[in-house]
């Protein structure tokens, strides 16, 4: 791929130029680049990218990472390591820094926050994945757990597997169900909540919450560990303001493939006693991720469909939007805050869904942007929730060698019952 397909580079200057690659100082220098807290810094890359900039990565990669989701492919990143370089690249974890984050529904990565990950923890992880496969597998593993009074219940969806409540009328239940319809993704989540789906979703039933939570740490691997990993709860506690209580579990196992496209968690609600952020914590292999603000992505998208109004990409904007007179449209809308905000807020984010899940040259240059971040076992990372428009927006790829990934995302609300953490 020639670097023209990244819209950032020839538009950037660059503030500093010495003997690394003049494309790697524009990528990391630029003046609007914007490392996500607690994240270790990466571009993207090509095979085909220019011989300089490869070298700089062979000076600084320490991991890379080949991203591919339900067959498209979403290009190849690089980690950095400029520790010994002293570059500072910003992503603070002062506290200022990271309220201003949480404010500004910005990620935050809280490295290693949960871990080590017990074995025993991970290999029973990997064994419910197998389990739920089945259409008995949840039953039989709420029962091996102690669990009594199972009733299975109703689904709906096409790729749900099963749906057991557990307990009397009005407790919690659990849902297992594939993530995508796609045929080569075998990804598997597993859903605790309560009440009817969908119309319940955000009800703020504290006795419910908290009944969840009691039921998805009593049961699912590693979720009770990341409810009381001590500093993570400090840091979280004090970015909320308040006790915290971890609820709405669910537990992703991502298949090779796999992963999510680009959403957000929030609901149409007031903000008090509302759902105020999610906390996704890896406990098995890796996820790589684009995570920024409803506001920052907005901007992003202003700035790659200036690009493709002045003739880079011109195939995706081919591809994307065949008739002018369409692309005219998006080019108004992404010049209009307030439009673009208004667009991502809705499911899968409207008609921007083909441009932000756009692979390689869209995750390309958001990664470029300092937007990407790749979890490890034991990350916890934070993604604030203040509203339908300022909230994280985000977007999972599969980034282990082989075998399903296993994580858990909880939503994070007022522990109004206060509950021992
Ligand atoms: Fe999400």
């Amino acid at each position: 791929m020639p670097s023209s397909n990244r819209p950032s580079r020839g538009r950037r200057g660059s503030k500093r130029r010495n003997k690394r690659s003049p494309l790697f100082d524009q990528l990391i220098f630029a003046a609007d680049r914007q490392q996500t807290a607690g994240a270790q810094p990466l571009v993207s890359y090509d095979e085909d990218d220019d011989q300089e900039f490869l070298q700089a990565l062979e000076r600084y990669a320490t991991t890379r990472i080949s991203l591919k989701r339900r067959g498209v492919n979403h290009g190849s990143w690089a980690e950095l390591d400029l520790s010994a370089s002293g570059i500072d690249l910003g992503g603070n974890t002062t506290p200022e820094s990271l309220h201003a984050d949480w404010r500004a529904a910005r990620p935050i990565l809280f490295p290693g926050a949960v871990g080590p990950i017990p074995s025993e923890e991970s290999q029973r992880a990997l064994a419910l994945y197998t389990q739920l496969g089945a259409p008995r597998g949840l039953e039989e593993f709420l029962s091996s757990a102690g669990c009594d009074k199972l009733q299975p219940l109703e689904f709906a969806d096409s790729r749900d597997i099963a749906r057991v409540r557990v307990g009397p009328l009005g407790s919690p239940w659990m849902k297992s169900a594939r993530l995508s319809d796609w045929e080569g993704d075998e990804s598997l989540r597993l859903r605790v909540s309560f009440g009817r789906e969908v119309d319940d979703d955000a009800a703020r039933n504290a006795a419910s919450q908290a009944a969840v939570a009691d039921l998805a740490e009593r049961v699912l691997p590693g979720a009770a560990r990341l409810s009381q990993a001590p500093a993570l709860r400090r840091q979280v506690e004090d970015l909320l303001g308040t006790k915290a209580l971890y609820t709405q579990h669910i537990a992703y196992w991502n298949a090779p493939g796999g992963g999510a496209l680009f959403h957000h968690d929030a609901f149409d609600e007031a903000t008090a006693g509302g759902q105020r952020g999610v906390i996704f914590t890896q406990l098995v292999g890796q996820t790589a991720w684009l995570a920024l603000s409803n506001a920052d992505l907005g901007r992003r998208i202003a700035e790659f469909t200036e690009a493709l109004d002045e003739g880079l990409n011109d195939w995706v904007l081919r591809e994307l939007w065949p008739e002018r007179r369409d692309f005219e449209r998006i080019l108004a809308k992404s010049r209009d805050s307030g439009a673009v905000a208004g667009e991502l807020s809705l499911a899968g984010c409207g008609c921007f869904a083909g441009l932000v899940n756009r692979g390689p040259e869209f995750t390309s240059f958001l990664a470029d942007c300092g937007h990407g971040l790749v979890l490890r076992e034991g990350d916890a990372l934070l993604l604030p929730n203040h509203s339908l428009k300022n909230t994280t927006m985000h977007s999972v790829f599969y980034a282990s060698q082989a075998g399903p990934t296993y994580g858990i995302s909880c939503a994070l609300r007022e522990d109004l019952a206060q509950r021992e953490g």
